[in-house]
């Protein structure tokens, strides 16, 4: 959740340091701080607040040296304030953490006994006053990290500093990632990939059990027992990858354009064009693992992802005829539900780093199951951890809301399900050539609904103005009115619950009156005509009704509605494509219109490494 960051350098390292932090922020952004070798000791400066209010420290209280580490942080245990801050540190070290260790009240306990004094109340201060305990009784750096680290229970990815060896780094994994990079001028070790320097010629990730030692010219990895560890420095390719706004003023709203290009691009990655007597047709890349019979399926994800498996059950049921288990991965890590040795596990995560779904992913394989993922950082932990990946390509995504990686999500759950309908002899060649050349040109269409959004940003004001909305859809537009209400809720702060359209009645409903904006999405399908019948019940209790549909939709719904966003007809699989972008848009403009932080809101953070 929270970011690390720590270089070693043959130059003054604070400027990589805060760069880094800058990389890491999405990680969290509620106080940040930098430890550095000072002179001949160890100096640190802390803020609350943004990364900006740290730098205005610094500038005002300078510190520079070779040896540094760094933290942004998203708090688990106590305020978000100044004393909280990483790093933590005594006359002896400097640690950051991230992660969470769960037996630190029996720690603190410990060292309080101990006569150790405790300045914050984070779980992870007990891990510099317990290596100053081991310091104080003759250990070494390594061996007092080794001793430490034995104590804590949790997950935790640390780099400390030792007053007694001022050139060099320690780092220890279990369970939240940490990557080390090589320059020519030193090295550097960060919690994300992307937050490297640009000058990283190779990098390597740490696995769980890995303690490493770093100076500026060497790196040793060994196990917590400290035998030696094998890991090579694997040389990187240029970062394609844009971190810039390229002139849009959010990078939520430059992600949401960047969704057509996107779409192609993953779809692509799972076609191949094969010749039929003498003709071009559009095919499905084999995916060997999933043609294997699968009689079940489980799907597990958090969040928006979650969502996107959910469009997925809907589609695989449909179109491959394979029932499909959902479940939410912080409650599928605990159930102890029997599992079906034939049965394949498919886990669904932008980061590949998400703790519960990590933890699910761990817990489905121990049981046999095969496992599949679904990520955009594929070098993940869920990547390294699955027999099968399938990459989204979705590109770098820095808005804490994920917009295109759920887009991209889909592209590849399209391939999962027609590659099973495929495999279940429910798709024919004719049918596989004409679905994926009709998917391959949705990315225009994208295009056009994304151009709509000056409308979609005037209904948005009517949004602005309650406390409260309500989301409704049947089927497959379901999924669409949970992501919807997601959206509005995480980035504008407006309470937004989505329902299915039929289960209003059952209690929602009582909330409605005039004041109740109620966005209705509803393609015209075979259950359009239902979801018009809830429409009008919640229409005739004064609800101020914004419907998603086409134009024959709204035609027949226009006597009821306030607002309508006119997209074009589509399929079932076209469906969650379109119809999710003007919900994107919608939950954007109400943002803006409050004058939110759009790509930092409050509370969240990217990528929620703790359970
Ligand atoms: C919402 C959002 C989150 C993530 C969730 C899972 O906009 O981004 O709900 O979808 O935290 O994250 P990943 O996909 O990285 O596992």
């Amino acid at each position: 959740m929270c970011g690390i960051y720590a270089a070693v350098n043959n130059t003054p390292v604070v400027n990589e340091l805060i760069k880094g932090l800058d990389s890491l922020s999405y990680r969290g952004y509620d106080s940040a701080g930098v430890a550095v070798f000072s002179g001949n000791h160890i100096e640190r400066r802390r803020a609350q607040g943004k990364l900006e209010c740290l730098a205005n420290v610094l500038y005002n209280s300078p510190i520079d040296g070779n040896v540094g580490i760094a933290h942004t942080r998203w708090a688990t245990h106590g305020l978000p304030n100044e004393l909280n801050a990483h790093p933590h540190m005594t006359s002896k070290v400097a640690v950051v953490h991230n992660g969470i260790i769960e037996n630190y009240k029996a720690l603190r306990d410990f060292l309080t006994d101990a006569d150790y004094h405790f300045e914050s109340e984070t779980d992870s201060e007990v891990i510099p006053l317990l290596l100053t305990y081991f310091l104080d009784r003759g250990l070494t750096a390594e061996q007092a990290l080794k001793s430490t680290i034995h104590k804590l229970d949790g997950s935790f990815a640390l780099v400390a500093i030792f007053q007694q060896s001022p050139y060099e780094l320690y780092a220890a994994r279990q369970g939240s990632p940490l990557v080390i990079g090589q320059s020519k001028t030193g090295f550097s070790i960060s919690s994300d990939d992307n937050a490297l320097p640009e000058n990283t010629e190779a990098s390597c990730h740490l696995q769980d059990g890995d303690l490493a030692r770093i100076t500026q010219q060497q790196l040793t990895i060994t196990n917590f027992y400290g035998d030696d560890i094998k890991r090579s420095l694997i040389a990187r390719q240029t970062q394609a990858d844009v971190t810039e706004k390229a002139g849009y003023e959010h990078f939520m709203h430059k992600e949401m354009h960047e969704q057509p290009k996107v779409f192609k691009r993953t779809l692509k990655h799972y076609l191949q064009a094969i010749e039929v007597q003498g003709e071009t047709h559009l095919s499905l890349k084999p995916l060997t693992k999933l043609t294997n019979k699968i009689s079940r399926l489980t799907v597990v994800a958090c969040g928006t992802s979650y969502y996107a498996g959910m469009v997925a059950k809907y589609w695989i049921e449909e179109f491959a005829g394979v029932p499909v288990d959902l479940d939410i991965a912080s409650e599928y890590r605990y159930r102890k539900m029997p599992m079906n040795m034939q049965s394949a596990a498919l886990f669904i995560s932008q980061s590949g780093e998400t703790a519960d779904t990590l933890a699910a992913l761990q817990h489905a394989k121990q049981a046999g199951q095969t496992c599949i993922s679904i990520v955009n950082v594929t070098n993940s932990t869920m990547a390294n951890e699955s027999d099968l990946v399938l990459p989204i390509l979705a590109g770098r995504e820095i808005g804490v809301a994920s917009t295109k990686a759920f887009t991209a999500q889909l592209a590849a759950l399209m391939a999962v399900t027609l590659t099973l309908a495929k495999s279940n002899g429910l798709l024919t060649h004719q049918d596989e050539d004409r679905m994926l050349t009709e998917l391959f040109s949705l990315d225009s269409v994208m295009t056009a609904v994304l151009a709509q959004e000056n409308e979609i940003k005037a209904i948005s004001k009517s949004l602005v103005s309650s406390d409260n909305a309500l989301f409704m859809g049947r089927g497959i537009a379901f999924p669409l009115a949970l992501e919807g209400a997601l959206k509005l809720k995480e980035i504008s702060y407006i309470h937004a619950e989505a329902y299915p359209a039929g289960e209003l009645k059952h209690g929602p409903i009582a909330l409605v009156d005039e004041s109740m904006p109620v966005v209705v999405v509803a393609p015209n399908n075979e259950l359009f005509a239902k979801t018009l019948s809830n429409l009008r019940e919640v229409a005739s209790r004064g609800a101020r009704i914004i419907l998603v549909s086409d134009s024959q939709g709204i035609a027949q719904a226009s006597d009821f509605i306030e607002h309508a966003i006119t997209l074009p007809k589509a399929t079932d699989l076209m469906v969650p494509v379109i119809y999710n972008l003007p919900m994107q848009l919608l939950a954007y403009y109400a943002s803006v219109l409050k004058g939110n932080d759009v790509d930092q809101p409050r509370n969240l953070a990217k990528s929620v490494t703790v359970e």
